[in-house]
């Protein structure tokens, strides 16, 4: 059975590529190969690729001029029309591609079924996904900036508030709540710049390797890259339809990032207990429970603990997408979207929502500072004291460990034993111990850079402050 073929190409999907085919997709098929649901979400880098290409086209000879027009105008109405909610996307179109290029030639004729001289799908899907992911990188900056910032404000107001730091998960030394928050600030600094690096591997014209050989056609690749603000240009036409990898790297930042967020969300939930009480968020990020009155439960920490889940298993989602893949172009690559768009949307949604979380919380500093004492955190600095008085650190070490046992045994702190009892152990102790046995002592002895004694983390907020205001 044949038809007559339409004037309009696209009018009929089983016509879309050519005349070759002899019966209609299947329905099964037809849904099963479209992506129009979830990449119209690409329709503004379409439109704006397509616009770059046709000036060029243009400004070569190969298009007209009132080609030209006739592009430009039809492309104004159908991104009003997108914008407005009053497109029709068809899934016999398949993608956001052939949608607007059908709507496109439906609107201004020849002009439209001219507009994919020189080009493929190939070349401008790489093309939407890059433009519309330089966009999006560029809204995270700002939120990762501004998740920086609630730290370190936060910081600014606990240089002086001890906490216990961990190892193992057991009190080790006393450190500064501002010194454990920097930490953090480190490393949402370092994912920033990462992200930094991934923009300019992103921000790179693919178009103009057609399906992926190149094109006959004379087209000037560097002028589209200037129009559209790529950094450069795809050099080798095969891999710059195949590869994928700039997606893999966003996608790597964003589960570091993610990471660092979930271990930031785990300890303001263990922070929040009642076994901790070292902090309280506000109301406004905290939910109840339907049967049990006293519960105030931290629900967007733990979700954005959770949600590093999904977003580290993106990663692993595209990495196998792409592994084993031959060159060049395949079907498979569709598949980036769908966990490209979820990982820019959860990260930014967390990263929104974490850093007002942050700016809401109250600090508990007794609470904090009773946990660093009853843990015996000021044991290194009293080897350190012995050091000082000439002992290798091997002995005064041991001494400490009797110290602490005797301690444990008597239920007191090391600043409680009495100086008789600590002079037993070790003469050369004097009545000097007691300044380095307090959490205060403590912390201020850690004065290297790097170390936790308040005069650092100054330095340290006043340097991050100078670098996001820049
Ligand atoms: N929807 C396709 C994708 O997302 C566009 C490219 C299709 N190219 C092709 N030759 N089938 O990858």
């Amino acid at each position: 059975m044949s038809s007559l073929p339409s004037s309009d190409p696209l009018a009929n999907k089983a016509q879309a590529w050519s005349a070759l085919f002899s019966e209609p997709m299947s329905e099964l098929v037809k849904r099963y190969t479209a992506s129009v649901g979830f990449d119209q979400r690409l329709w503004r880098a379409d439109i704006d690729g397509s616009l770059a290409h046709a000036e060029m086209l243009a400004a070569q000879g190969i298009i007209g001029a009132q080609d030209l027009a006739d592009i430009r105008r039809g492309m104004a109405e159908i991104a009003a029309d997108i914008e407005a909610g009053r497109f029709e996307w068809k899934l016999e179109l398949e993608d956001v591609h052939l949608n607007v290029e059908a709507r496109l030639t439906a609107l201004v004729g020849d002009a439209g079924k001219r507009l994919h001289t020189g080009r493929s799908r190939n070349d401008q899907v790489a093309t939407d996904v890059r433009l519309w992911l330089r966009g999006e990188i560029d809204q995270l900056q700002p939120l990762l900036r501004a998740m920086q910032h609630a730290l370190v404000e936060l910081a600014a107001q606990h240089t002086e508030t001890v906490m216990p730091g961990f190892t193992h998960m057991q009190v080790a030394q006393p450190v500064s709540f501002a010194h454990h928050l920097l930490a953090y600030v480190e490393m949402f600094a370092r994912d920033a710049e990462r992200l930094a690096d991934v923009r300019r591997r992103v921000n790179v014209l693919p178009l103009g390797a057609a399906a992926l050989a190149g094109t006959s056609y004379p087209l000037d690749r560097e002028r589209v890259a200037r129009t559209l603000g790529f950094d450069g240009v795809c050099q080798n036409s095969l891999d710059a339809v195949s590869d994928r990898d700039f997606a893999l790297e966003f996608g790597s930042f964003a589960a570091i990032t993610m990471v660092h967020v979930s271990r930031l969300a785990e300890e303001i939930v263990l922070w929040m207990s009642q076994n901790f009480g070292f902090i309280d968020l506000a109301d406004r990020y905290c939910t109840g429970s339907s049967i049990m009155p006293q519960k105030r439960n931290p629900d967007v920490a733990e979700l954005a603990r959770g949600k590093s889940g999904r977003v580290v298993g993106h990663l692993m989602g595209m990495l196998t997408l792409m592994k084993g893949q031959p060159l060049t172009y395949n079907k498979d690559n569709q598949e980036d979207k769908e966990p490209l768009f979820d990982t820019v949307d959860t990260v930014r949604d967390t990263l929104r929502i974490m850093a007002e979380m942050v700016g809401g919380i109250t600090v508990k500093a007794d609470a904090m500072e009773r946990a660093a004492l009853r843990g015996y955190a000021t044991a290194t600095d009293l080897a350190d004291y012995l050091v000082k008085k000439g002992l290798p650190f091997r002995d005064a070490h041991e001494t400490v460990a009797h110290a602490v046992k005797l301690a444990i045994g008597q239920g007191v702190d090391l600043a409680q034993l009495p100086l008789a009892t600590l002079r037993g152990l070790h003469p050369s102790i004097g009545d000097d111990v007691f300044s380095v046995l307090t959490l205060r002592g403590s912390l201020n002895a850690r004065n290297v850079l790097g170390g936790t004694a308040p005069a650092q983390a100054a330095a340290q907020i006043a340097r991050h402050r100078a670098r996001l205001a820049g």
